[in-house]
């Protein structure tokens, strides 16, 4: 019988079966078309379910992360790391409008709020963002602004910006080609993109790998995604390495890149 929700061998014997008063050669094609339509309108939506179910978890897990974020050393290290990368390669100044997008607490938006005229923090987290929102308004920061938007469910960046940044969120992303799409779209022509993430890590950074699409990138691959995206000018450089201890009497180490480049 077909089953709806696992993927199907589509063939003759098959779609004769699932149709049994339809029949002859140009009919079985037919059927077979019938079969393969209705096979992608139910997986889309089954894939619809799980990712509905993905999106939540993955957006409470970052909520409920959020009150801690900052106090984990090695997050606040890593932050200032690109914040430094990110004003040794990019030339920033008061003219300039920014988005961090994955912002999470603000560790990177606000390490780079005093170099330009305003920064918009972009995040699918609520709790990360209102993290963000009590920053600010406990520093007296006027020139930062949040916005809630998840970029999973379809939702478009949208705006006028000198700067992109990004750090740690590209590996929480399926498909990272139609993110640098939009990157590339709300930046004004010239205007810089920095991004920050793992190195290919094997999938042994995250204690959990729930909502992890990838485990870190091939620098290279992702430099040929960006120029494919239309951007030019495009560089690397190692911004920090992060050491973990797994287990007692053992340490991983792993590289965090950031990639600049020009719309
Ligand atoms: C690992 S945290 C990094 C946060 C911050 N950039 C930092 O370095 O501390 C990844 C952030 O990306 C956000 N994020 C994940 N998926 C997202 C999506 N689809 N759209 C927007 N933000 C997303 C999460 O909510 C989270 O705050």
């Amino acid at each position: 019988m077909f089953n709806i929700r696992n993927p199907v061998r589509i063939d003759q014997e098959q779609s004769a079966k699932s149709f049994p008063g339809v029949s002859g050669t140009g009919a079985a094609a037919g059927r077979i078309r019938i079969l393969k339509h209705l096979q992608s309108a139910l997986e889309k939506h089954g894939n619809h379910d799980n990712n509905t179910a993905m999106t939540l978890n993955r957006k409470s897990a970052f909520d409920k992360a959020a009150a801690a974020w900052d106090e984990k050393p090695r997050r606040v290290r890593l932050a200032g790391d690109v914040a430094n990368a990110v004003k040794s390669r990019i030339p920033l100044g008061p003219e300039m409008d920014a988005l961090d997008f994955g912002c999470g607490t603000g560790l990177l938006t606000l390490a780079l709020q005093p170099f330009v005229r305003s920064i918009t923090g972009v995040d699918s987290s609520a709790g990360m963002l209102s993290m963000l929102a009590e920053k600010t308004q406990q520093q007296g920061v006027s020139n930062v602004d949040t916005r809630l938007l998840d970029i999973e469910q379809d939702e478009v960046l949208t705006g006028s910006y000198h700067l992109v940044v990004s750090s740690m969120t590209l590996h929480h992303i399926p498909q990272v080609e139609q993110l640098f799409d939009q990157f590339k779209n709300i930046l004004i022509p010239g205007g810089y993109l920095g991004v920050a993430d793992l190195d290919a890590e094997g999938g042994k950074f995250h204690e959990d790998n729930t909502g992890v699409f990838h485990f870190g990138f091939d620098r290279a691959e992702l430099a040929r995604e960006l120029t494919a995206a239309g951007f030019r000018d495009v560089a690397d450089v190692t911004a920090s390495e992060i050491t973990k201890q797994p287990a007692e009497n053992h340490t991983e180490s792993f590289t965090v890149f950031l990639l600049t480049a020009r719309a």
